[in-house]
């Protein structure tokens, strides 16, 4: 089973507004950092999306739906008051149902409309406005509240969620950067645990921005090893028309989608 929040795309709000020229600043002025990369999940929101994602979940809920399927399994994978990082925590699903758990939670996102949603929702996680692929920076285009962020993401972490496509929804290129970002963060022997869609039809993308071999290749720079892989968070397995055989002997069609387990 997968779910339907994975692969929707995103309501589409009004195209953000037209930047302001740039001041010229004064001569002997110190190199300003960069700001982050546009992600892919802003391309398609334009960042204003945080309440609608909440109520397109609240709506889910109403009808029955488990919205737990993630914390679940992550819930399966660690000792109780365990540590965890939820990257890309977007509205907080994940890491707050963790924290309910039991579990310490840190739930870092870069769209301040998902993580004000977050933050009314819960205090019992420590919420982080930043880059994931800047977690060490200062949080320089955080507001003042965040000002101690980089400790509260520093870790180390016994496990590290991604859910809900955030890593095929990085900025383009920045993936490698990401996934060494969060390796680091990791506890020895620490879990990271990624869901994606390998297809259209899994993504709110048009095209899927990277295939698997991509995203094994930079866990393993990155010193990660793959552990387990499933197809859905329920634990499907993860077969393709390599492995086992289907009914009639017919090749199995590969999974649409992945939850990639790596350990440290
Ligand atoms: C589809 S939402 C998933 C939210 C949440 N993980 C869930 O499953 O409900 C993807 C999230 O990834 C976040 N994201 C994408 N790139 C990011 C980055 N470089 N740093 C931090 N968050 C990022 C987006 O802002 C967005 O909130």
């Amino acid at each position: 089973m997968r779910y339907s929040w994975d692969v929707d795309t995103p309501d589409r709000t009004d195209p953000p507004a037209a930047m302001p020229p740039a001041a010229m600043p004064p001569a002997n002025t110190p190199p300003v950092t960069m700001p982050p990369a546009t992600t892919r999940w802003e391309t398609l929101t334009a960042g204003r999306s945080g309440r609608s994602y909440a109520d397109r979940f609240a709506r889910l809920a109403a009808t029955g739906v488990d919205l737990h399927g993630e914390a679940t399994f992550c819930h399966a994978l660690v000792a109780g008051g365990s540590r965890v990082l939820d990257a890309g925590c977007g509205t907080g699903r994940v890491a707050i149902r963790l924290a309910e758990l039991g579990h310490r939670c840190v739930g870092v996102d870069v769209d301040p409309s998902m993580l004000d949603v977050a933050r009314d929702r819960s205090t019992a996680v420590r919420w982080v406005l930043a880059d994931l692929a800047a977690l060490a920076m200062p949080a320089a285009f955080a507001p003042p509240d965040d000002a101690g962020a980089p400790a509260a993401t520093d870790g180390p972490f016994d496990l590290i969620v991604a859910a809900g496509n955030v890593i095929a929804l990085l900025a383009p290129g920045t993936e490698a950067a990401v996934l060494h970002e969060l390796a680091r963060r990791l506890a020895p022997g620490g879990r990271l645990v990624a869901g994606f869609g390998l297809d259209a039809a899994h993504l709110p993308l048009p095209a899927t921005p990277f295939g698997l071999a991509d995203y094994d290749g930079w866990c393993a720079a990155a010193g990660l090893t793959l552990e387990r892989r499933f197809a859905t968070w329920q634990g499907t397995p993860f077969e393709t028309g390599d492995g086992p055989r289907g009914r009639g002997d017919r090749p199995v069609a590969a999974p649409g989608y992945a939850v990639s387990v790596h350990r440290a």
